[in-house]
């Protein structure tokens, strides 16, 4: 009986193989040792942005053409995420990516980053946010699109708080609740 089924699930497997061609096949998920569950990882992460001092983390490569609603800027990050609010907490890794103004009449901003991660288990793996952060607002949903290493077919959201921000200095400090499912 088991032979029988195995036999089944190859001629089902080379069927797909040969129909498809090389660009595109059924895979079965065992081959890429994808385990049985998702499982749904919250992080509490601090982001630390800086745009002033002696070593700013992001650096504005194009300025608003409105310096009310930051439209049209397009800054460019890699800020420390820590595990506290404080700066000199434990960082386990960074914020890479973009964050652009992108609505006219109001602060909103197309966030496209990847946070990396430097540390214990998740050392190498990344998460992708990409969303709209209208920054001005207490709590802002951002989607997760997708992950790598231990984050393989990541989805999920995250919610951002800022904590701290000071126009002057430059300085942001940003909670993000990430809620992620991954296998
Ligand atoms: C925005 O502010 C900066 C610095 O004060 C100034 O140089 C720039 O001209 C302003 N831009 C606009 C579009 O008003
Ligand atoms: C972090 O900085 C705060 C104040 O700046 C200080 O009170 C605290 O002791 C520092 N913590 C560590 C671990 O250095
Ligand atoms: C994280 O991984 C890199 C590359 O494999 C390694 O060089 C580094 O020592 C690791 N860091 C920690 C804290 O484990």
């Amino acid at each position: 009986m088991k032979l029988i089924l195995i036999l089944v699930a190859e001629i089902f497997l080379l069927t797909a193989i040969a129909s498809g061609g090389d660009t595109a096949r059924t895979m079965n998920k065992k081959l890429i040792d994808l385990p049985k569950h998702e499982t749904l990882t919250h992080l509490r992460l601090y982001w630390h942005d800086s745009t002033g001092g002696q070593k700013p983390s992001t650096v504005r490569i194009q300025q608003p053409v409105s310096n009310s609603s930051f439209f049209g800027s397009i800054s460019i990050m890699d800020d420390p995420l820590t595990t506290d609010v404080m700066r000199n907490s434990t960082v386990v890794g960074q914020a890479q990516g973009i964050y652009a103004g992108a609505a006219q009449g109001e602060i909103g901003f197309l966030m496209v980053m990847n946070f990396a991660f430097t540390t214990g288990k998740y050392n190498g793996s990344t998460i992708t946010i990409l969303g709209r952060n209208a920054a001005l607002e207490k709590t802002r949903e951002m989607p997760v699109v997708g992950g790598s290493g231990m984050f393989r077919f990541a989805r999920g959201y995250v919610e951002a708080r800022t904590k701290f921000f000071n126009l002057k200095s430059g300085v942001a400090i940003v909670e993000y609740n990430c809620y992620v499912l991954h296998y």
